[in-house]
């Protein structure tokens, strides 16, 4: 098949999140698989200067109208895999910023992502219009794409072209939906009549993401269980009732792990390799991370940990009011991580009051990621909803015994004992609350004291597999049905 991807964030080149980790992997695994893939992505400032040199130029020119003016980008490629063509939209006025969608110093939005995302959205569909490969199937992620799929459907409906690509939208997050003032409708230079309560209207303002889930011909999310939530008011974010309305063409496949990146073995990023069938270099990993850390280097102490944005989505205030009664039983605990100043504050205060025992690094380093993971006894992720999640799977593999709240992608990839005493490689707990965490981290605790029985929790978890061949396969299928090659699905 013939696969357009579109993403305003693609590792290695740009991240802040999963979103990165996914697009990155999906691309390289359908390549892998034999089709004709190119990834669309904005060229953000700050890629590393190894990876610039890689970059291109493409016969390629934009200009294209947002209302009024006209704004012009050039394109760049990279072809990091056979198969595999990433296509880069270079417009310094919007990209080449600090932030990939805010001001590292204030950490508000950027005023104009309206105009930064409905030019990217522009831009993927003139790609997909006239690269001579001619893409079978658009897909994009998350609301700063979600334009793609309504340009696309205009322009088949009313501008002739009659071999469009099929669209599918999947949704990685439901929160942050792109919502703006009215007045910038008019940036998409379409017609009034898709501004209205059943399109791109919600309640008064401008939502990109609706749009695109009232006009994507397909909607994924990246687990099971998150694609059932959102039918719901509790986890819908406002657009439940749309997604109701598309339940026949919704549906959730959960994201794979790419294991050529998060490998406890050959990873330049451990100081120790490890294996299921030998712990040992954990142990030193352990160590090693202590000692970095400033924490006293105890084997005989549980160490916990968390790689997060720090949001309320990742119960970052939970963690903070269930570590204030937990440490009194003497854990350790690591986080890494940026996002509300306020979390951020809590965190490096709750670190200068047990300095023996919590270790904080505000910031973003990928390479510290691993360390964390493969040093960690427990990973704790109490988030409040999470699409999918990849940290818990990453803790799997390094044998980091996830601690996780039961909702979306953290439910459908960690097993209780209470749900499967012969698979058990996690713990979960229900209510979003610091209690509920706190008595999860008490049976972690319990749990550490019976090393026998630990041992086979992180030997699941390990042999657990979450390679990204069947998440591709289900790409496929749902690919494919909406090609006409097979039945679409209820
Ligand atoms: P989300 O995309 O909602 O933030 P995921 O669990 O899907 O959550 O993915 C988060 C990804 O971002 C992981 O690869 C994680 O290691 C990475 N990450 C998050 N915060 C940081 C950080 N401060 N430093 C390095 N990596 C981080
Ligand atoms: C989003 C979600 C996260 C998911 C990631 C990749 O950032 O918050 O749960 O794992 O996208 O799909």
């Amino acid at each position: 098949m013939r696969l357009l991807l579109a993403s305003s964030e693609v590792e290695p080149y740009a991240k802040t999140g999963g979103l990165a980790d996914m697009t990155a992997a999906l691309g390289k695994y359908l390549a892998r698989a034999g089709h004709q893939v190119g990834v669309v992505t904005p060229l953000h400032r700050g890629m590393p200067p190894a990876l610039v040199a890689t970059l291109e130029p493409f016969d390629w020119s934009l200009d294209l109208p947002l209302g009024g003016a006209t704004f012009h980008a050039d394109v760049k490629i990279a072809q990091p895999e056979p198969n595999l063509t990433i296509y880069f939209v270079d417009a310094p006025q919007f990209y080449d910023r600090a932030g990939l969608y805010l001001d590292p110093v204030s950490k508000h939005d950027y005023w104009d992502n309206a105009e930064r995302y409905i030019f990217f959205s522009k831009a993927v569909v003139n790609l997909a219009r006239y690269l001579p490969w001619k893409p079978e199937v658009m897909h994009v992620h998350d609301w700063h794409t979600a334009l793609v799929p309504l340009f696309v459907r205009h322009q088949a409906w009313h501008d002739g072209w009659s071999d469009a690509p099929k669209t599918v939208l999947t949704i990685h997050n439901l929160a942050p939906q792109g919502r703006c003032h009215a007045a910038k409708y008019a940036l998409t230079n379409l017609p009034g009549y898709y501004f209205h309560a059943d399109a791109a209207e919600f309640w008064g303002d401008f939502n990109p993401l609706k749009a695109g889930l009232v006009f994507a011909d397909t909607i994924t999310t990246v687990s099971p269980t998150y694609a059932r939530e959102i039918l719901t008011p509790a986890y819908g974010e406002g657009l439940d009732g749309v997604l109701r309305r598309r339940q026949h063409v919704l549906s959730g496949i959960l994201n794979g792990v790419d294991y050529e990146k998060w490998r406890t073995s050959g990873n330049p990023h451990l100081p120790a390799a490890y294996t299921v069938d030998d712990l040992a270099g954990k142990a030193a990993n352990k160590a090693a991370l202590q000692a970095e850390m400033g924490l006293p280097v105890r084997a005989n102490v549980p160490l916990l940990g968390t790689i997060s944005r720090l949001e309320p989505q990742k119960g970052a205030d939970l963690i903070l009011a269930a570590l204030e009664e937990m440490l009194a039983s003497g854990l350790q605990y690591v986080l890494l991580g940026s996002g509300r100043p306020d979390f951020e504050d809590g965190f490096r205060s709750l670190a200068r009051r047990y300095p023996a025992q919590v270790a904080v690094k505000i910031g973003y380093d990928a390479a510290l990621a691993h360390r964390i993971e493969a040093a960690c006894d427990f990973y704790l992720m109490p988030s409040r909803f999470e699409p999918c999640g990849l940290n818990q799977m990453y803790s799997l593999r390094y044998g980091a015994v996830p601690v996780v709240r039961a909702t979306g992608g953290l439910q459908d990839s960690i097993t209780d004992i209470r749900e499967d005493p012969a698979h058990a490689d996690g713990i979960k707990f229900q209510a979003p609350t610091a209690a509920a965490l706190a008595k999860a981290i008490r049976k972690g605790l319990a749990l550490w004291s019976e090393p026998t029985l630990l041992a086979l929790y992180r030997r699941h978890g390990m042999l657990k597999d979450f390679s990204w061949q069947r998440s591709v396969t289900a790409y496929e299928a749902l690919y494919g049905r909406l090609l006409g090659r097979g039945r679409l699905s209820a």
